[in-house]
């Protein structure tokens, strides 16, 4: 048999297997899954939603065994970056590594003084959210001020900025999309843009947000990139109506981060991607940190792509000594492997329907708890007012925020009938995964109360962090992701009424 018919009836066979064994990681509405169990089967908050294609991908790929970044690899990067209308996309092992090689990205030589971040210059982020959005900056020798959290949103105060900006020091600021909930982008760019500041999107839990603003705005804060892509009239995510830009989260700063660990809205195992939103040299600084901090852009595989590979004198290296070995950087060597990339490309064609089944999720688990407004006050995106039955109700910003949520995230109210950790403990009771919003307050993780002591100039915090602290205290998310069934949906909502009426 030749090797090409051996392969096709190994991924034949490998389809077979994974229908038998992955049944109940399908999507929540596909009609292979096993029946669920209410109270016997787990709710997990989240997790992989794949099928045969994803193990035919992984093993296609195996087989090949070219092992590590590749073809599938630089086609998923491509891939990615179409998706997002950014410049570049990076694939790199997780998310956090995106968050550590973005940060990194703006400490490079090569950037003007007056832009480049340095040790002791400062960047404001946010108090709630996943400690490493916030490791990075530290890990690179700058200063990170903490402003406050809304804890409806769960995103950065923005109305804080001002106040945090420390002039001649302020060089970037770097928010998550909360729980895929974009943050209040129109009015963080319009500081970005007046003080001259990067911006870095931690967009690893909002891939599939967009954002809305008024057209006008948009051109006044140089969205240049996405009004000439909207204009083009076939993007599926950037468009313009009605003198309203919308765009994905993830491509309105400087340079973006994604995750694609299991529980996020795309996954690869473990793997991430760094976007490169408008500024291509950007992209090559963020290559050399990803790649072992080489000044070689070739990728695995290739020589001599720059076509001088023995024609560089760099540093005070010798005239003619291998492009391959100069270091312009003190890098990393954060690369996934070929065979993941061959998964994550399968799931990109899936996740237009991954997102609406998180959006779908949301607004099933909020009408059906809806009335518990006495136990719970309930998450809202950005730019709302409220929620009713018929829909959202808006601010007058012109601002819209359209959220593919990662969870629909709650408060126990101080004053309703029973204790944050009391629900926790019925949700587990009952088998329905939840987790609270990552680090709380990271200010108050061992990790930060101990860099406080040691080296208070390490860090700013501005103001009390109420907010944060109320995420800390009372805020507990539930699932929303594509895997989620009906029957999961109408069991969790049936146990927390329940739980509430008691
Ligand atoms: C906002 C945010 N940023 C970064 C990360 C880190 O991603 P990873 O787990 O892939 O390192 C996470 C993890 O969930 C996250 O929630």
């Amino acid at each position: 048999m030749s090797p090409e018919a051996l392969k096709a009836q190994i991924l034949e066979l490998t389809r077979e297997y994974s229908r038998l064994t992955h049944a109940a990681q399908r999507p929540g509405a596909d009609a292979a899954r096993p029946a669920f169990r209410p109270g016997q089967d787990v709710v997990p908050y989240a997790g992989r939603v794949f099928n045969e294609d994803e193990v035919e991908a992984a093993v296609s790929s195996t087989l090949d065994f070219w092992l590590t970044l590749g073809n599938e690899g630089h086609a998923m990067q491509e891939e990615l970056a179409e998706l997002l209308g950014v410049k570049k996309t990076l694939l790199v092992n997780s998310g956090s590594s995106a968050n550590l090689i973005a940060v990194s990205t703006l400490t490079t030589h090569k950037l003007p003084a007056e832009k480049r971040l340095l040790p002791g210059d400062e960047v404001i982020t946010c108090a709630a959210g996943f400690p490493t959005t916030v490791a990075p900056i530290l890990q690179n020798g700058a200063v990170p001020v903490f402003i406050d959290n809304d804890p409806v949103t769960g995103n950065a105060c923005a109305d804080q900025l001002e106040g945090a900006y420390n002039p001649g020091k302020t060089k970037a600021v770097m928010f998550a999309h909360t729980l895929g909930n974009p943050f209040e982008l129109r009015t963080v760019l319009a500081f970005c843009h007046k003080h001259g500041l990067w911006l870095i999107e931690d967009n690893c839990d909002a891939l599939g947000c967009t954002y809305s603003l008024p057209l006008e705005e948009a051109r006044e804060l140089g969205l240049t990139h996405l009004i000439k892509i909207a204009e083009k009239g076939d993007h599926p995510w950037i468009r313009i109506e009605d003198g309203v830009l919308t765009a994905p989260t993830g491509s309105f700063g400087d340079i973006s981060t994604q995750s694609f660990y299991p529980p996020h809205h795309l996954t690869m195992g473990e793997g991430g991607a760094v976007n490169i939103i408008r500024r291509p040299p950007l992209g090559t600084y963020a290559e050399s940190f990803r790649d072992w901090g080489r000044d070689c852009w070739c990728p695995s595989g290739k020589d001599n792509t720059c076509n001088k590979r023995f024609g560089w004198q760099l540093g005070e290296l010798p005239e003619g000594y291998d492009h391959k070995y100069i270091y312009s950087h003190l890098g990393y060597n954060l690369k996934p492997l070929d065979p993941q990339a061959a998964i994550g490309r399968m799931q990109i064609r899936k996740l237009p329907d991954f997102v609406e089944a998180r959006k779908r999720n949301w607004n099933v688990l909020r009408a059906g708890l809806a009335g518990l407004e006495n136990c719970f006050e309930f998450a809202l995106p950005t730019h709302a007012t409220g929620w009713s039955a018929d829909g959202f109700t808006w601010d007058d910003s012109g601002c819209r925020t359209d959220c593919s949520w990662f969870g629909f995230m709650l408060l126990v109210k101080p004053d309703a009938p029973f204790a944050k950790a009391d629900f926790a403990r019925y949700l587990d009771e009952k088998k329905i995964g939840n987790r609270m919003l990552f680090g709380g307050n990271l200010a108050r993780q061992p990790a930060f109360v101990q860099l406080r002591k040691e080296r208070p100039e390490a860090l700013r915090i501005v103001g009390d962090l109420p907010g944060a602290d109320r995420i800390m205290n009372e805020a507990i998310f539930i699932g929303t992701y594509p895997g989620l069934s009906d029957a999961q949906l109408d069991y969790m909502i049936e146990s927390i009424q329940a739980f509430c009426a008691r």
